[in-house]
């Protein structure tokens, strides 16, 4: 069977849409204006994705991928279009989700502004995940996204695992020793952290031949996994080097820690946080769901009285660390946001994990705080906090998105909602 018809649309999560007869079919890597021929689709979750398709008529959106690896890796949906194209979807689809309209920011790097990569490690391969494969790997040469060092950070690994015989790790037989690789880069102190996250504990020669391997790095983990789950988790210890990296956004420095998120962007970060500061009103700031104090240490800096707080007994360790770092004495604790009671300060920070606020926007509609700065890259459980719980106190009073995540459908919103009367 085989169909055939021009793209109309994009999905919420990036697909080109095409409607031939009856049929809607969902195409990964193809943009509105492709036409496009699709020879076999697999129904997932109620819809018809294409699996087997060409572009036989490009779209005017479309230009030439800069990453040999794209089309398979599933990494970065968009690199084929053109940027600007990129951000003008993306707001459109900001704004069909949640009826809000948004100025988007672009980032100011295109290439090479993702300061953390995760490689798999399998019998497969060794890279990315393929799109639409849990189970596949995309053997990667480069990732222009992430460093011009990728290549070399590959070779080592693969050097590592001759030198030693460690083994690749088998996901259908949960069999193996070696799973990820992660490499952060500090891209403003030029700062390398590189973590194996392994299934065995090392030997000292093991350590030796890691440490040699990667000698240009400036801290080097060993991370310990127990567990068959698919994620680059473990319990990391290190190895070589300073515990910890640094990177610099504009005056303020972060600690960064394997086992710590931080925001993937070094330089469109800047940009997050300015808008997040040109929202904050008042002097005195909850900064929820504070990780490692990204926010709540930028905003300290600025004369704002911060206080944080995070689940992450880990994180907050880090954002305190933070705050001494840089010379603040904003104060980030312990615990659930949806536990945390709310009261006397002037705006409240909140950046949920993808799920959303749940029950925490109950006691922020109950706090009787003036202004809410609602930090997202999810506006579909932004829409739902805002339906559900904040609109009956909070009107939107504006909204600014921030480019992220180039070639990708996401984008990061930073909405500020505003006490009616
Ligand atoms: C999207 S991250 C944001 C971190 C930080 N704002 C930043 O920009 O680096 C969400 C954070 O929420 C934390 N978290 C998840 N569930 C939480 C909860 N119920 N209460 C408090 N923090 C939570 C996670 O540990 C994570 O650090």
């Amino acid at each position: 069977m085989m169909f055939k018809g021009r793209v109309g649309g994009i999905s919420d999560d990036g697909l080109g849409m095409l409607k031939v007869g009856g049929r809607k079919f969902y195409v990964p890597f193809a943009y509105p204006g492709d036409v496009v021929q699709v020879w076999k689709a697999k129904r997932r979750f109620g819809r018809r994705i294409a699996l087997d398709f060409e572009v036989i008529d490009e779209s005017p959106l479309r230009h030439g991928a800069r990453c040999p690896h794209f089309g398979t890796c599933g990494g970065c949906l968009w690199q084929g279009l053109k940027y600007k194209e990129q951000l003008r979807l993306k707001a459109k689809i900001f704004e069909r989700i949640t009826g809000v309209k948004a100025e988007i920011k672009s980032s100011p790097k295109i290439w090479g502004f993702r300061n953390v990569s995760n490689f798999i490690v399998i019998t497969s391969g060794i890279g990315l995940k393929g799109y639409g494969n849990p189970l596949g790997v995309v053997n990667l040469r480069e990732c222009p996204v992430f460093s011009k060092r990728t290549q070399g950070y590959l070779r080592a690994l693969r050097g590592f695992l001759k030198e030693t015989g460690l083994r690749p790790w088998n996901p259908r037989e949960k069999s193996g020793e070696i799973h990820y690789l992660q490499i952060r880069e500090g891209k403003f102190t030029g700062e390398v952290m590189v973590t194996l996250i392994a299934h065995v504990k090392p030997s000292n020669e093991i350590l030796k031949a890691f440490n040699d391997h990667f000698s240009q790095a400036d801290s080097i983990y060993w991370s310990l996994k127990v567990d068959g789950r698919d994620d680059p988790r473990g319990e990391a210890g290190l190895i070589a080097g300073k515990p910890y990296i640094r990177e610099r956004v504009k005056d303020v420095t972060y600690f960064l820690h394997p086992n710590s998120f931080f925001q993937t962007n070094s330089y469109a970060l800047p940009l997050l946080l300015k808008a997040v500061e040109g929202s904050t009103d008042g002097e005195r700031v909850l900064d929820l769901y504070s990780g490692v104090g990204t926010f709540g240490v930028w905003l300290a800096k600025r004369g704002f009285k911060v206080e944080g707080v995070e689940l992450n007994p880990f994180a907050v360790g880090m954002a305190n660390r933070n705050a001494e770092l840089n010379g603040v004495d904003s104060i980030f604790r312990v615990g659930k946001a949806e536990e945390t009671p709310i009261r006397d300060y002037d705006t409240v920070i909140v950046d949920p994990p993808r799920k959303g606020l749940k029950e925490a926007a109950e006691l922020l509609v109950k706090s009787g705080v003036e202004k809410v700065i609602y930090v997202s890259c999810n506006p579909k459980a932004f829409k739902l906090d805002y339906e559900r719980h904040l609109k009956g106190v909070y009107h939107i009073d504006g909204a600014i998105l921030i480019d992220m995540f180039p070639h990708t459908p996401h984008v990061e919103a930073v909405v500020e909602l505003v006490k009616k009367e």
